[in-house]
């Protein structure tokens, strides 16, 4: 069953941390909240597993209506950042205890538990209380104990944020992996960009209590419709257009560096003047100054900056018309298709490709 939030209201005081959120989570998929913190991604999980009321809107779990359903009703699974196992329970107990407040029987625990263990691979750890379990074990078991009543869905609240880097990576992909395995709907809150890429089958990103933009990882890397999104996924190149263009009333003509860039189909569809466009480092080709390119959307620069980081370098470069502006480049490896890298104070052609540059509102 799909999960289907509909204008969803949520206000503290003057502040409203949820301004009109509507959402469709497909079943059997993991959904990322993305989003700067402050953003409103807890309130918004806490208002799906019912322990924040929400002020108007609708929370329907195929067609029964949550809104009002009290979180013990909900039977969510629900794991938080910092460890919330009951300290003075081993690691089984812990898992079992939701069990006997449903008034599952001895065996159908005992069963149920062993389940859980093997699906976290911890089963080696059942004696054990929760100080004496590494953070990643802990919330490991933390994640088998929201599973073991068989939840409709699993709710996570950063539950990886405590972890060091090399433990969070690979939770991540067991998490992924145990998510697919089980096939339940999923919601993950996270402001790590790079844990969503990793993870989501769809992110959710999220500025001061609405939504900017859903879409698949892919999607809003390539095609972010926002400088908000461009810039919080991944390093995007914002570039404001010429005076010029601003003047004009139709906005077609995208005057940048004393050149029109042209852009392609996907993005031709803008109907309001536009006034900044979007390349993602990687997309730029830096060529020899004066070198001929196929079409218009190049221009010469200097480069101001190099730094050499092994698998890439990433320069950054200053077109002589636009001397205001930084474009940061990135290049695979430490040479371009000339094989050298330019150096601090080089002239050269900075290229455009039409198919990189996007259109951001
Ligand atoms: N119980 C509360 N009382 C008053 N204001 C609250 C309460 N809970 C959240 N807020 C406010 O609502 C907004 C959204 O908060 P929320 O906790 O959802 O953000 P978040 O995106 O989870 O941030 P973080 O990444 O820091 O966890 C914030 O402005 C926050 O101060
Ligand atoms: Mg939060």
């Amino acid at each position: 069953m799909d999960l289907n939030i509909q204008n969803v209201i949520k206000q503290y005081g003057s502040v409203k941390a949820l301004d009109n959120v509507s959402l469709n989570i497909p079943h059997g998929s993991l959904v990322c909240f993305l989003g700067p913190s402050g953003c409103g991604k807890t309130t918004l999980l806490r208002a799906v597993a019912g322990l924040e009321d929400i002020d108007s809107g609708k929370i329907m779990l195929g067609d029964a209506d949550l809104s009002h359903t009290p979180a013990r009703s909900r039977n969510f699974g629900v794991v938080f950042q910092s460890y919330s196992l009951f300290p003075h329970m081993t690691a089984a107990r812990n898992i079992a205890y939701g069990l006997e407040c449903r008034s599952w029987t001895k065996a159908q625990i005992a069963t149920r538990v062993r389940e859980m263990l093997d699906l976290v691979h911890l089963d080696s750890q059942a004696e054990k209380l929760p100080a004496q379990m590494s953070g990643g074990q802990q919330q490991r078991i933390a994640i088998a104990r929201a599973l073991a009543p068989n939840p409709s869905l699993l709710l996570l609240d950063e539950p990886l944020s405590a972890l060091d880097a090399k433990v969070r990576e690979e939770l991540r992909n067991e998490i992924r992996a145990l998510q697919k395995r089980v096939g339940i709907t999923t919601i993950m809150v996270t402001h790590d960009q790079e844990e969503a890429l990793a993870m989501a089958d769809v992110i959710v990103v999220m500025k001061d209590g609405h939504i900017e933009q859903t879409g698949t990882p892919q999607m809003l890397y390539q095609q972010p419709q926002t400088s908000f999104v461009a810039d919080f996924i991944g390093r995007m190149n914002i570039l404001t257009l010429d005076k010029a263009t601003e003047d004009k009333a139709t906005g077609n003509d995208l005057h940048f560096a004393d050149k029109i860039l042209k852009l392609d189909h996907s993005n031709s569809g803008h109907t309001a003047p536009v006034s900044k466009v979007g390349i993602r480092p990687e997309s730029i080709n830096l060529l020899p100054a004066a070198q001929a390119v196929a079409d218009d959307n190049h221009f010469p620069a200097i480069i101001r900056s190099q730094i050499y980081l092994g698998h890439i370098s990433r320069l950054e470069v200053v077109p002589d018309k636009r001397p205001d502006i930084k474009i940061s480049v990135e290049m695979h490896g430490a040479a371009n298709k000339t094989g050298v890298l330019p150096q601090t104070g080089d002239a050269v052609t900075v290229h455009l490709p039409a198919d990189a540059l996007r259109v951001l509102s």
